[in-house]
């Protein structure tokens, strides 16, 4: 009998050890797994006046502060309008935008991009950012986005 006893409190540590093992990975795997069955956030896009038509003429550019806490370069270049982050993706300086040279110039490590805001020199990697923009009638709107929606 009391080998029977030792065998049974045996299995039942075992048991306990195995369960205790297999907790932590299974509440990984469920939350990994509720991640996966929520809906995919959206950006959370916010349409700003930027600046007036008047003040971007063709193959100009304008750059403008304080936009929902952005500085921003706007160009017209033909019939499109774009807009720049003037925030450099390599360790966030202000860059600013060369009309002789026609690209952005970041101060801090000579970061260079160019028109399109793809980086051509220094130690950038990554493209500025660049934000949706249009003109509706007299007005320049850029559809900035602030985060996600919850
Ligand atoms: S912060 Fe712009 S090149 Fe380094």
């Amino acid at each position: 009998m009391p080998d029977a006893m030792a065998e049974t409190r045996r299995d039942a540590l075992a048991r306990l050890v195995m369960w205790l093992a297999a907790v932590p990975p299974a509440a990984v795997a469920s939350l990994i797994g509720v991640r996966f069955l929520q809906p995919p956030r959206r950006q959370r896009v916010i349409p700003v006046v930027a600046a007036r038509a008047v003040e971007l003429p063709r193959d100009a550019a304008l750059q403008v502060e304080g936009i929902l806490g952005h500085r921003l370069v706007l160009r017209r270049e033909r019939d499109r309008i774009l807009a720049f982050s003037t925030v450099c993706p390599h360790l966030g300086c202000m860059v600013t935008w060369q009309e002789t040279a026609r690209e952005f110039l970041c101060p801090c490590h000579a970061g260079r991009f160019d028109a399109a805001g793809l980086p051509v020199a220094g130690p950038v990697e990554a493209p500025l950012q660049r934000f949706p923009a249009r003109q509706q009638g007299e007005l320049i709107v850029v559809d900035l986005s602030t985060g996600e929606e919850g």
